[in-house]
C-alpha cells in the first residue's frame, strides 16, 4: 500500500489551564493545571492517524533538545517512522504556550526551527517509497510555503496522491498562489475561516464554486455543524456526531482529516470519509489537547461505540 508521508512543522504545546483572567503586565498570577503535549497541526495529523492504523512517516525538523526530544518520542510511540526527521543542532525545537481561562485561550508560538523548514530537508527516497502526502501549516513554515509547488509537482511526478490544510495565517496576508496550487492538490481540506479569507468570498458555497475552476476534490470543516464536500461540482453535506460535553477543540480539524484520509485511501466515497472524519474530529473534542483521545486504536473503537453509538463494524466492511 506505501506510506502516507507527512511535511511539516513539529513544535510541543505548554498548556496552562484554570486561571481567573488574562495576565497582566508587570503582576504575577497562578494556573492550577499545566500539561507539556506534543503540539502542532502536522503531528497531531500524523500521530492520529496512525494510531488509526495508517502506515505513517514524517518528514520535518526539530532541534537537539529535550523538546526535540519529546516530540520524537511521542511520535514514535503512536507508530510514526521519524527517520526523516532532521535533528538541527543549531536551533531550537519550537513551542506554543497557551494560556485559558473558561473557552477562551491566548497562545503564543516561538516557531524555532520551523522557520528553517524547506525542499532541502526532504529525504526523497522516502517520499518515492510512499503512496501518498499530506501537508499542513503552510503560513507557519515561510521556506516550505516557497517550495510548495515544487514540492507538490514532485509528489505528482512520483506518482502520489496529495492533501493540503493550509491552517491559519498568522499575519493574515493569505498569500497562497490557490491557481497554482490547487490543481496539484487532490483534497483539499480548510475550515469555513481559511475557505473565505483565501477566495476573498463571503460565503462558503460562493467560495467553493470559485475553487471549481481549478481545485480537485475540497472539504471545508464547519466545526459543530459538521463538513461540506465538493466533488465534480456536486455538494454534500455531513453533519457532525454531536458532543454535549465537549473538553475542548483543539486539533479536532487535524483528527477530521486524520479519520477522512485514513478511511479515503482505502477506497471509500468522499461522502463516507466525510463521515468517518466527523466521527475521529467528534472524538478529539472528548479529551483535552489534539492527541488526548488517541491513545490506542482500541480505545477510540471504544469512544466511538459507547459515546457516538457508531458501529466500528459498518465501517471497516
Ligand atoms: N463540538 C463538536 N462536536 C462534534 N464534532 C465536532 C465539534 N467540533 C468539531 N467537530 C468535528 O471536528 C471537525 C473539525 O473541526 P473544526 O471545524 O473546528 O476544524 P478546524 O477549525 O480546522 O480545527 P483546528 O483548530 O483543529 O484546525 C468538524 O468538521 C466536526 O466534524
Ligand atoms: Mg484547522
Amino acid at each position: 500500500m506505501g506510506k502516507i508521508v507527512v511535511v511539516g512543522e513539529l513544535n510541543v504545546d505548554l498548556i496552562l489551564d484554570g486561571l481567573s483572567h488574562l495576565p497582566v503586565k508587570g503582576k504575577e498570577i497562578l494556573a492550577n493545571a499545566m500539561s507539556l503535549t506534543l503540539g502542532s497541526s502536522s503531528a497531531i495529523f500524523a500521530n492520529n492517524l496512525s494510531v488509526l492504523g495508517s502506515d505513517v512517516a514524517f518528514v520535518g525538523k526539530v532541534g537537539e533538545d529535550l523538546f526535540g526530544d519529546l516530540v520524537m518520542s511521542r511520535l514514535r510511540r503512536s507508530g510514526v517512522d521519524t527517520q526523516a526527521v532532521v535533528r538541527d543542532r543549531d536551533r531550537q525545537t519550537g513551542a506554543t504556550v497557551a494560556i485559558s481561562f473558561g473557552n477562551e485561550r491566548a497562545m503564543v508560538t516561538y516557531p524555532g526551527v520551523m522557520d528553517t523548514f524547506g525542499m532541502n530537508d526532504i529525504n526523497w527516497d522516502l517520499l518515492a517509497e510512499a503512496r501518498h502526502l499530506h501537508v499542513s501549516s503552510i503560513f507557519l513554515q515561510p521556506r516550505l510555503k516557497r517550495d510548495l509547488v515544487s514540492l507538490l509537482h514532485k509528489a505528482k511526478s512520483l506518482g502520489m496522491t496529495t492533501s493540503l490544510d493550509v491552517q491559519w495565517d498568522p499575519n493574515e496576508r493569505w498569500d497562497l498562489p490557490i491557481r497554482e496550487v490547487l490543481p496539484l492538490v487532490d483534497l483539499f481540506l480548510p475550515n469555513e475561516v481559511e475557505l473565505l479569507a483565501l477566495t476573498g468570498c463571503g460565503a462558503v458555497e460562493r467560495a467553493m464554486n470559485k475553487l471549481s475552476r481549478f481545485a480537485n476534490v475540497v472539504v471545508v470543516k464547519l466545526g459543530q455543524k459538521g463538513c461540506l464536500a465538493m466533488e465534480n461540482g456536486v455538494f454534500t453535506d455531513v453533519p457532525s456526531f454531536m458532543n454535549e460535553n465537549v473538553v475542548d477543540a483543539i486539533g479536532a480539524g487535524d483528527s477530521f482529516n486524520a479519520g477522512f484520509i485514513h478511511y479515503f485511501l482505502q477506497g471509500h466515497s468522499v461522502e463516507r470519509s466525510q463521515m468517518y472524519g466527523n466521527l475521529i474530529g467528534a472524538i478529539s473534542t472528548t479529551s483535552a489537547g489534539g492527541t488526548g483521545a488517541f491513545t490506542s486504536r482500541e480505545d477510540v473503537m471504544e469512544i466511538a461505540r459507547t459515546k457516538f453509538n457508531f458501529s466500528y463494524d459498518d465501517v471497516e466492511r
